[in-house]
């Protein structure tokens, strides 16, 4: 088994993916979206972008290497009577099947950066993308106080065994000259690439921090992976606790419900 596809599929991710609706469709809107635009979400999950995408007027393909996710998101989409958005299996690292030059769009949020071998994802998402179109990325930021995730993902490491060499971070997707160098590989000049940090919230009315850190637990095969390495070593509590105080002390609301801001790196490279 492909152990990518088993860390995604271990899980349930639509558990933690109702957090994200609201910031998903703002991201999609800021996209400006024309009809008929043909779309490629990489990463896609259940659709947090490829749903508002579609509704937008999009053509849309989702592909995502989960195949509960995939099923979620044709679920959603016939129940929304989408058309014409469709979710496929694949690896962001091998499009195989897929033509050259046949997106406008090639969108991946927090998607594409959970792939292990970036350079052929950069080389990929070119592939795939019609000269003239663009990339969009939503990457987390390794290190920012501010990128929720990529504190939760910290943390949750400093519990489990060191990584098998050649790992590769995802969160260097969220560092400029990783990305000038992965998509320089593919052929893209600097020029091309812009970055700007951007903000999601990850949002409830109904569950507070405590309860969505739960969910993390249950449902988030990154942060199940860390509780189950926290088991073995006795320190499942103190895993439990400092997810619970960075959940707390992120939370912006105040009257019990969830409004955490995180902080991530928004890459627009134009073809
Ligand atoms: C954090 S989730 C984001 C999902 C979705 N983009 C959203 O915003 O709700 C990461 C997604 O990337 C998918 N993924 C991880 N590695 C992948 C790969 N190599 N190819 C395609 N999808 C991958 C996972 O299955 C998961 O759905």
């Amino acid at each position: 088994m492909n152990p990518n596809k088993e860390l995604w599929e271990k899980g349930d991710f639509t558990e933690i993916a109702a957090f994200m609706r609201q910031s998903g469709e703002a991201f999609v809107t800021s996209l400006e979206i024309t009809p008929a635009l043909r779309v490629l979400d990489l990463g896609c999950g259940d659709g947090t972008t490829a749903v508002p995408l579609a509704r937008a007027g999009a053509e849309v393909v989702g592909i995502d290497i989960a195949k509960n996710l995939v099923d979620a998101g044709n679920r959603r989409a016939a129940e929304a009577g989408l058309n014409r958005l469709k979710f496929q299996e694949g690896d962001a690292c091998n499009l195989q099947g897929i033509s050259t030059h046949s997106f406008d769009l090639t969108l991946s949020v927090f998607g594409a950066m959970f792939a292990p071998k970036p350079f052929d994802v950069a080389k990929e998402m070119v592939r795939v993308t019609k000269p003239g179109g663009r990339i969009v990325m939503g990457n987390w930021i390794p290190n920012d106080t501010t990128s929720f995730v990529s504190q939760l993902l910290k943390i949750g490491s400093s519990f489990m065994p060191p990584p098998p060499e050649g790992f590769v971070s995802p969160m260097t997707w969220g560092v400029d000259t990783h990305i000038i160098e992965r998509f320089g590989w593919a052929g893209v000049p600097k020029e091309k690439i812009s970055m700007v940090k951007d903000t999601y919230y990850f949002l409830s009315s109904d569950k507070s921090p405590a309860q969505f850190v739960e969910l993390l637990r249950r449902f988030y095969g990154p942060t199940m992976n860390a509780f189950k390495a926290a088991e073995q070593s006795g320190r499942e509590e103190e895993l439990h606790r400092q997810l619970g105080e960075l959940a707390k002390v992120q939370n912006q609301s105040r009257d019990g419900s969830t409004s955490i801001p995180a902080t991530f790196l928004r890459v627009t490279v134009h073809l």
